[in-house]
């Protein structure tokens, strides 16, 4: 697929390193393998050496021994990382006993070595739970300055091509924030935009749905995805915008140019933002059953750094897809 081999040689130019909590899992192992035999990023591995080593000499993997393994359990800096949390989480009234014990925990490390400047970026959640991951992540890396909350972004594959951009369209949140305020959706819906023209490499036209359009229903729901839009168009002048749109307006340009005539934006969204998680998790996972839409994501967007978190029936190849993109993410934000 034409947009996976982009973003895998996008990945391949910035060499960035990327840390994989679950070293012990079969499936980040060998995509740990297939990372490294393409140079799409450098790798670090957490767990114990010795058996992420007999796992990868039974899996006959060749590449792992490139990567960098380091024991959460048995590591020089473990003071070091624990003063670190401490200072990170004094404010939470964290002790030197809890903040050692946490180190030691895969999912508390690895965002603590983005912090330190020791990686670029992490992969997680093939064997742990979203909330698992996402917390120490939120705690020690927080959000982008001026941005007040996460969300996760899907780039759905489609294929019908006449839909989005030639069948691309990039749905948002569907992984993070339950029930955004207006302002917390405006947020989304940039945040979204700048993934899609970073990572897709799109120009993001975003449609704000709801099930009204141009007020064809009156709701307090409606309400929050209309003032989303303008807070919107105030932060961010320069993104192509427009709600509240249904789905059928935002994408299908026949009934755009009927519901919403004067809109620029109906009739030929790429982006879809969800006006809470339910509709968009559902959604996503609803379109890349029905439709059979390849469903690349979740990316985290708003982090300040860039973690991301796969489902737990992630396969080898989603995993790889990942970490390319949280290298490309990582190289954005450097710059
Ligand atoms: N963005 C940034 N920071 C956040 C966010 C957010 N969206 N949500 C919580 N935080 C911060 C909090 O401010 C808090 O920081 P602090 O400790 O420094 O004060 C920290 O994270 C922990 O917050 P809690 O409220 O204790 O965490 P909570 O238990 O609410 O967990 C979580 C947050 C895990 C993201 C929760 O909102 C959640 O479970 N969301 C749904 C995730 C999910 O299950 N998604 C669907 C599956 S994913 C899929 O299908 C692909």
């Amino acid at each position: 697929m034409e947009l996976l081999e982009n973003i895998r040689s996008n990945a391949k130019k910035h060499n960035k390193r990327i840390v994989l909590p679950e070293g012990n899992d079969e499936r980040t192992l060998k995509a740990a393998d297939e990372i490294i035999k393409e140079g799409i990023a450098r790798i670090i591995l957490l767990g114990n050496p010795k058996e992420i080593n007999e796992l990868a000499i039974k899996l006959e993997l060749q590449n792992i021994c490139k990567a960098e393994i380091i024991d959460p359990l048995n590591h020089d800096k473990n003071v070091y990382y624990s003063e670190m949390l401490i200072e990170i989480r004094k404010k939470k009234g964290l002790k030197e006993e809890k903040a050692l014990k946490l180190v030691e925990d895969p999912l508390y490390l690895a965002p603590l070595l983005i912090k330190n400047g020791d990686a670029d970026g992490e992969v997680a959640g093939a064997m742990n739970a979203t909330g698992n991951v996402l917390r120490p992540a939120f705690q020690v890396i927080k959000t982008i300055p001026g941005i007040s909350i996460v969300s996760g972004a899907f780039i759905m594959i489609l294929k019908d091509k006449t839909y989005g951009e030639d069948g691309i369209l990039v749905f948002a949140d569907c992984a993070v924030h339950p029930n955004p305020t207006d302002t917390e959706l405006a947020e989304i819906a940039v945040a979204t935009a700048r993934t899609t023209k970073a990572i897709v490499g799109i120009e993001p036209r975003v449609a704000m749905l709801s099930f009204s359009t141009k007020g064809s229903a009156n709701h307090e729901m409606c309400d929050k995805v209309i003032n989303a839009t303008k807070i919107v168009r105030e932060m961010a002048p320069d993104i192509k915008i427009d709600g509240e749109l249904q789905a059928d307006a935002a994408i299908v340009e026949a009934i755009g140019k009927k519901k919403a005539p004067k809109s620029e934006i109906a009739g030929k969204a790429n982006v879809l933002v969800f006006p809470n998680l339910e509709v968009g998790n559902i959604a996503y996972k609803l379109v890349q059953r029905l439709a059979g839409a390849e469903a690349i994501g979740p990316v985290l967007q708003g982090m300040a750094a860039p973690i991301n978190d796969l489902s737990r029936g992630c396969s080898v190849s989603d995993i790889v897809n990942l970490i390319a993109i949280t290298a490309i993410q990582a190289a954005n934000m450097k710059q």
